[in-house]
C-alpha cells in the first residue's frame, strides 16, 4: 500500500489488486471508425490531490483504463503525460497509441491566434502525437482563476456568441486536417448553441461527442436523446455526485448521488457498491449508447469503477426505478440537481442569476447581436434602477 501522507482512506494504491482485461471494457464506435471505451478515467481533482494524479493515471492504465479524459483547465496535462510515460516505463503499455485520450480547449485559448498554440502545448505535455478526441471545453470564452471561490467573476465574461466559436471551431477543425486530433466534439453545450453548431458544419467539421453533466440525481434525458438522434455520443461527468468537488461548486442544494437511500438500497439488493450503481446506470441506460468519465486515487475503487462497463449488474426494473418512464408507477430519481451551476462564468447581464447559463435565453447569432442586446439591456436595467421602489420595513 502507498499512503504517501494523504488522509487515511484517500489515497491508497494496491499492487496486489489485480487488472481487468482492457478488452472487456464496453466500447462504442464514433462515425470516423475510432473505437472509444466507454469508460473514461477523469484527472480533474480539486487542489489537494494534484500531486497524486501521476500516480492515479499510471495505476489506472495498470488496472485496464485505456481512455484517458484530461484537460488544458485542469493544469495538470504534464502530471498526467508523465502517469503515461510511467505506464510505458512499466510496461503496462507498449506505448500512448494504445490509449483513447481526450483532451479539451481551455476557455482561455479560444481566441483564433491561440488554438493552434493550446493545442501543441497539450500534445508536448501529454507527451503524444495526436489526441484522439478534442472538445471545446465550454461554449463560451469565459475563464476564472485557479481555485478561485464561488463568488468570483470575471468583468469580461460573455455569453455563447456564435460568429466566436465558429472561429475557435474553425481552427479546431484545422488542426484535425492537419492529423493532431482524430475527433472533435464539444462539452457542456446546449440544444440551441448545438442547433447553431451542426447548421454551419458539414459531415468533416461536425461534433461526434458532448461531455455533459449527468448521474442518476440530474439525468438529463431529454437532452441525451435530443444529441444522439443527431449523431452525437454523450459521455457524462460527475458521475459519483463528485464527492470532492471544488468548494466553488458546493451549494446546500446540492445532494450526493451515492449517498441516495435509492441508489443505496439498489446496491445492497445487487450485492455492489453505491458508485457502482450510478456507474453501471450510467454505462447500460438508453441501451448502452454512452459513457462516463470518473475518477479515483484508490486502487480498489478505480478497478471498481471500471467493472461498471464490463458487467451489466444493473436489471431491467432496477434500471427502471432510477430513470423512471414518465409513469405515475415509475417516477425514477432524477431530482434536477445539478451540480455545476457554472455561476463564475457568468457575464453581466445574466444579472447572476446561474440558470441562464444553461437555458438558451441568452444566446447570440453574432457580435453586433449581443452589442445592440447589451446597449439595450443597459437602458432598461438603469430605468429600472433608478424607478425601483423600495418598500419600507
Ligand atoms: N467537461 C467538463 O466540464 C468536466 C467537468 C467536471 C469533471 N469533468 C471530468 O469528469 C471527471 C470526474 O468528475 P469528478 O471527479 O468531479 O466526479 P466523480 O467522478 O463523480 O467523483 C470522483 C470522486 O469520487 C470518489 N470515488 C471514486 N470512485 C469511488 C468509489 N468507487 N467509491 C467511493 N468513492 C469513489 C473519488 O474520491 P478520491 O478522490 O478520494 O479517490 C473522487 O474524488 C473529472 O476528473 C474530469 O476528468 C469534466
Amino acid at each position: 500500500m502507498g499512503q504517501k501522507g494523504a488522509p487515511v482512506d484517500i489515497v491508497c494504491f494496491d499492487s496486489s489488486i489485480e487488472a481487468i482485461e482492457p478488452d472487456s471494457v464496453h466500447s462504442v464506435t464514433l462515425p470516423g471508425g475510432a473505437v472509444m471505451p466507454v469508460a473514461a478515467f477523469g484527472t480533474f481533482h480539486s487542489d489537494w490531490a494534484q500531486e497524486y494524479i501521476k500516480d492515479a493515471t499510471a495505476e489506472a492504465i495498470r488496472l485496464g483504463w485505456r481512455h484517458i479524459d484530461t484537460a488544458r483547465g485542469y493544469e495538470n496535462e504534464d502530471v498526467v503525460g508523465e502517469g503515461i510515460k510511467e505506464a510505458i516505463k512499466k510496461g503496462y503499455i507498449s506505448s500512448a497509441e494504445d490509449l483513447f485520450i481526450t483532451g479539451k480547449l481551455w476557455n482561455g485559448h479560444m481566441a483564433k491566434k491561440d488554438v493552434e498554440p493550446a493545442i501543441n502545448s497539450t500534445l508536448k505535455a501529454l507527451g503524444v502525437e495526436k489526441i484522439d478526441m478534442y472538445l471545446n471545453h465550454w461554449p463560451w470564452p469565459n475563464v476564472h482563476t485557479p481555485g478561485c471561490a464561488g463568488d468570483h467573476r470575471n468583468p469580461d465574461a460573455v455569453p455563447y456568441i456564435h460568429e466566436d466559436f465558429m472561429e475557435t471551431w474553425g481552427e479546431i477543425v484545422k488542426q484535425k486536417k492537419a492529423g493532431k486530433i482524430v475527433d472533435i466534439g464539444i462539452s457542456n453545450h446546449t440544444e440551441k448553441t448545438l442547433d447553431l453548431l451542426l447548421r454551419d458544419t458539414d459531415d468533416y467539421s461536425r461534433p461526434v461527442l458532448n461531455q455533459m453533466e449527468m448521474h442518476p440525481l440530474f439525468q438529463r434525458t431529454e437532452l441525451r436523446r435530443y444529441m444522439y438522434e443527431r449523431g452525437i455520443v454523450c459521455t457524462g461527468y460527475m458521475s459519483l455526485g463528485s464527492p470532492q468537488r471544488p468548494g466553488r461548486d458546493r451549494f446546500k442544494e446540492h445532494r450526493a448521488d451515492m449517498m441516495d437511500p435509492r441508489i443505496q438500497a439498489i446496491a445492497k439488493e445487487a450485492g455492489v457498491s453505491p458508485p457502482r450503481v450510478c456507474l453501471n446506470w450510467a454505462v447500460q441506460r438508453e441501451n448502452k449508447t454512452g459513457g462516463f468519465v470518473a475518477m479515483a486515487t484508490r486502487s480498489d475503487w478505480i478497478v471498481e469503477n471500471l467493472k461498471a462497463a464490463i458487467e451489466d449488474v444493473l436489471t431491467d426494473e432496477q434500471m427502471l426505478r432510477i430513470s423512471g418512464d414518465d409513469t405515475p408507477e415509475h417516477p425514477g430519481i432524477d431530482a434536477n440537481n445539478r451540480l455545476i451551476w457554472g455561476q463564475v462564468f457568468l457575464w453581466p447581464e445574466a444579472l447572476g442569476d446561474w440558470r441562464v447559463l444553461w437555458n438558451d435565453s441568452q444566446v447570440f447569432e453574432t457580435r453586433d447581436d449581443y452589442g445592440k442586446f447589451k446597449k439595450s439591456f443597459q437602458e432598461h436595467y438603469k430605468v429600472w434602477q433608478e424607478t425601483a421602489v423600495s418598500v419600507p420595513r
